[in-house]
């Protein structure tokens, strides 16, 4: 182990979750906690109906999710308003794997949200994972299912950028913007290494279920993601519909909405298990921007970034096509 990171990681995380340690499961740095939930997750019995939405953290997932919702509810509008989307959406490996999650389960306040207890989930069910490939469960991998996948990308750095300051505006992360990016690159944060975890879903894209899509698409031209998730649902929506859906899932409609900005579900639970104020509102949907890199980021580190891609991608030439 690199001492030199240890001193980082040690440094830069807040006190209050400083005895959350990570470590590396099968090859992915995760909180020590997660080998809790490794057996469920990997039995956990998949439904040919279930939908999966999986990314890197910080990839666009929310807003991924709640156009794939939407989209299997008939637009049900009503229902997304209303029951927050970490209601409707369940976390597969929350208690093992995010620090919200281990602190709650450490104060016995996550009953409600253990792996059994998706179990009893109605079908459809939809679940959030940004477990890589290999680790998502036995059902899923093998192929024993019909579930179907839609897999969220986005541009590295902005990844990273993005990564950084949740952490850091809910108190998680202490230490520098560029010290983050080394433990990023270096892959000391939770789920990386970042390319094996799109390369395991691409891989795995030509055997199975998955859709690709990409957050500068959503950006540019929601409507036409949105036609490719319907047509992977066997659905349509009409002109109507389609602009119903796309000011639903606007940004600003987003990060005022209660059922998926977080204020309601994820603020409440670092408060209540740190004992912290996240003052920030706009903690977890917070810019939605495009090419934050080019302004956040010095030149260097650009360039650092961009060699670590071509090095990491050279045997992937399409999925390099994909992300640019
Ligand atoms: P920023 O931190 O760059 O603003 P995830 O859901 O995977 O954690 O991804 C969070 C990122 O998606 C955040 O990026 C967030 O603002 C952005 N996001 C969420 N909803 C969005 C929307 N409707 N439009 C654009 N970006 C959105």
């Amino acid at each position: 182990m690199d001492t030199e990171l240890d001193d980082i990681l040690h440094e830069s995380f807040a006190e209050h979750v400083r005895d959350i340690k990570g470590s590396y499961y099968k090859g992915v740095w995760l909180p020590q906690d997660y080998l809790k939930i490794t057996d469920d997750i990997e039995n956990f019995r998949v439904r040919d109906d279930d939908v999966w939405v999986c990314s890197f953290p910080r990839s666009g997932t929310t807003w991924t999710l709640e156009m794939v919702w939407c989209i299997c509810n008939d637009l049900n509008f009503e229902k997304a308003n209303k029951i927050l989307s970490t209601e409707r959406v369940f976390y597969l490996e929350f208690l093992g794997a995010t620090t919200a999650g281990i602190s709650m389960a450490r104060k016995g306040l996550a009953s409600k949200l253990t792996i059994d207890s998706a179990n009893r989930l109605p079908s459809p069910r939809f679940f959030k994972s940004h477990l890589p490939f290999h680790l998502l469960p036995k059902d899923l991998r093998t192929g024993n299912t019909k579930a179907k996948i839609v897999y969220i990308t986005r541009n590295v750095k902005d990844v990273c950028i993005s990564y950084y300051h949740l952490r850091k505006n809910s108190k998680i992360y202490c230490g520098t913007f560029d010290n983050y990016c080394r433990l990023f690159l270096e892959n000391r944060l939770a789920y990386t290494p970042y390319w094996n975890h799109l390369i395991g879903y691409w891989k795995a894209k030509k055997s199975h279920n998955i859709l690709f899509l990409k957050f500068e698409d959503m950006k540019t031209d929601l409507p036409s993601v949105i036609k490719s998730v319907t047509r992977f649902f066997n659905t349509s929506l009409i002109d109507k519909q389609m602009e119903a859906l796309c000011d639903h899932l606007s940004f600003h409609k987003m990060q005022l909405n209660p059922t998926t900005n977080g204020q309601i579900d994820y603020k409440p639970v670092l408060e209540n298990c740190y004992n912290i104020k996240c003052s920030d509102v706009a903690f977890f949907i917070r810019i939605g921007q495009s090419d934050q890199w080019k302004t956040d980021m010095s030149e260097e580190l650009i360039k650092t970034f961009d060699s670590w891609e071509v090095e990491n991608l050279k045997n992937y030439p399409e999925l390099r096509t994909h992300l640019l």
